[in-house]
C-alpha cells in the first residue's frame, strides 16, 4: 500500500506530527522526553510488551497506552518511533510502511543486510520518510566538527581517528544476543566514519581480542577492537573500541588534513579543574550514552520532526543503516579470518 499522506505537501510544517512510540525501555524513554520537549509534535500513544513499562511512560508523558498493532494501524498517528529490541524492527517497519507512517527506527535497522535490503524496497514502495537512529551525527560537537570539515577548514580528509570506549561491559546475557561488538557497538562508529569521510570505503581490516573479560571471549565475542578502513582515493579511518574505560565513556574524534586538524574531545562531568603541587586534575568523562548524548537525542528528534513536516527526506536514512551494517558484517568476517575484506560498491 502506498502512503495515503502526501509527505511532500509544503503546508505540512503547520501541522502537529502525532507519534506512536513502540518500546518504552532505555532508549524509548529518552525519545519520549525529546518529543515532549519539542514543538510541532505530540506523543499520542505508547506501547510495550510489558504493560507496566507502557503504563509508567504514559503516566509520565500524558500519552495513551495502546498495543503495538493498534499503533501501527491507527488513523490518528502519523509517525512511528521504533525503540523495541532489534529483532522486532523488521515486522514493525513493514507494518508501519504499509500503513503510511513516517518511521524513526533505532539502530541497527536489522541484524541482516538481506533483511535491510528487503526493507529498503518496502519503504521505497510505500514512499514514507525513514530516519535511522544514528544519534551521534546530531551531537553538537561532532556536527560542528563535520560542518567545519565540509567548509574546508582543514582541506580534504587524509586521516580520521574515532575512539569509542564504554565505561564497563554489559552483562554476558546481553553480549550473547548482541550480534557481536562490531554490529552492536562499532555500528555507530562505522556510521560516523562515513559521515566524516564523505567517500565510501572500499577496504577494511579488523582485529579484536577479549582482554576485558574472558567470558566475553568464551561467548565468541571480543571486547577490544581496532578497524582500519580505506577509500578508493586512499583516505584512511581508524576506529578503536573497548568495552571498558576506567575514566568514563570515552568518545573522541580527530580528523587530519593538509591544512590542519579538527578534534572533538570528551565531555566531562563538570568543567572544574583542580591544580595543586601534584599537578592538574579534572573530572571523569560523562558516564555513558544517556548523559553524553542527551543533546544529540533531542536534536535528532527535532531533525526528524522538521524533515517529516516539511517534506524533506530524513538524514541519516535507511540506506545509511544498510551501509553501516555492511561494514559491521565485513569487520566481523575480517576479525574471524584475519584477512582484509574488499567492500561492495555503494
Ligand atoms: N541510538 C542509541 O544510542 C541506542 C541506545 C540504546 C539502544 N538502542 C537501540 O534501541 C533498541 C532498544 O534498545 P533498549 O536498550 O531501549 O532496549 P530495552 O530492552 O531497554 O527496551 C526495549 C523495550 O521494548 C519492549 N518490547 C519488546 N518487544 C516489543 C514489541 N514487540 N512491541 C512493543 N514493545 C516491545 C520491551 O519490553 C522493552 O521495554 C535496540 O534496537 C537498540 O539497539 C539505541
Amino acid at each position: 500500500m502506498r502512503s495515503s499522506v502526501d509527505w511532500a505537501q509544503t503546508e505540512r510544517h503547520e501541522m502537529t506530527l502525532r507519534i506512536g512510540l513502540l518500546g518504552c525501555g532505555r532508549i524509548g524513554q529518552v525519545h519520549a522526553r525529546s518529543i515532549t520537549a519539542t514543538t510541532g509534535v505530540t506523543l499520542t500513544a505508547v506501547a510495550d510488551a510489558l504493560p507496566e513499562a507502557a503504563g509508567a511512560l504514559a503516566q509520565a508523558t500524558g500519552a495513551e497506552t495502546r498495543d503495538t498493532a493498534a499503533i501501527l494501524t491507527a488513523k490518528d498517528i502519523d509517525a512511528v518511533l521504533i525503540a523495541t529490541p532489534t529483532d522486532s524492527h523488521f515486522d514493525q517497519i513493514i507494518a508501519a510502511a504499509q500503513n503510511g507512517k513516517a518511521i524513526f527506527c533505532e539502530k541497527p535497522v536489522d541484524m541482516s543486510v538481506d533483511n535491510i535490503r528487503r526493507l529498503i524496497d518496502v519503504v521505497g514502495r510505500a514512499g514514507v520518510p525513514f530516519l535511522t537512529g544514528f544519534n551521534r551525527r546530531f551531537d553538537p560537537s561532532f556536527a560542528a566538527l563535520r560542518a567545519r570539515l565540509r567548509g574546508g577548514a582543514i582541506g580534504a580528509v587524509e586521516l580520521a581517528i574515532i575512539t569509542s570506549r564504554d565505561p564497563a561491559p554489559p552483562p554476558i546475557s546481553y553480549i550473547e544476543r548482541s550480534g557481536g561488538l562490531f554490529r552492536d557497538m562499532m555500528i555507530h562508529d562505522f556510521d560516523m566514519a562515513r559521515f566524516l569521510m564523505g567517500e565510501e570505503f572500499v577496504r577494511l581490516h579488523a582485529v579484536g581480542s577479549a582482554l576485558v573479560d574472558p567470558e566475553i571471549g568464551a561467548a565468541g565475542d571480543v571486547d577490544t577492537a581496532a578497524v582500519t578502513l580505506t577509500t578508493a582515493t586512499g583516505r584512511i579511518c581508524q576506529i578503536s573500541n573497548s568495552r571498558r574505560a576506567a575514566y568514563g565513556y570515552d568518545q573522541r574524534i580527530e580528523v587530519h588534513g593538509a591544512l590542519g586538524m579538527l578534534r572533538a574531545e570528551n565531555q566531562l562531568e563538570t568543567t572544574v579543574e583542580l591544580a595543586t603541587d601534584a599537578g592538574f586534575a579534572r573530572d571523569p568523562a560523562q558516564h555513558f550514552f544517556l548523559e553524553r548524548y542527551a543533546a544529540a537525542y533531542l536534536a535528532e528528534m527535532r531533525a526528524f520532526v522538521a524533515a517529516v513536516t516539511t517534506g524533506t527526506p530524513p538524514d541519516p536514512d535507511i540506506e545509511d543503516g544498510l551501509r553501516a551494517q555492511i561494514l559491521a558484517d565485513a569487520a566481523t568476517r575480517s576479525r574471524e579470518t584475519g584477512q582484509p575484506v574488499d567492500l561492495p560498491p555503494a
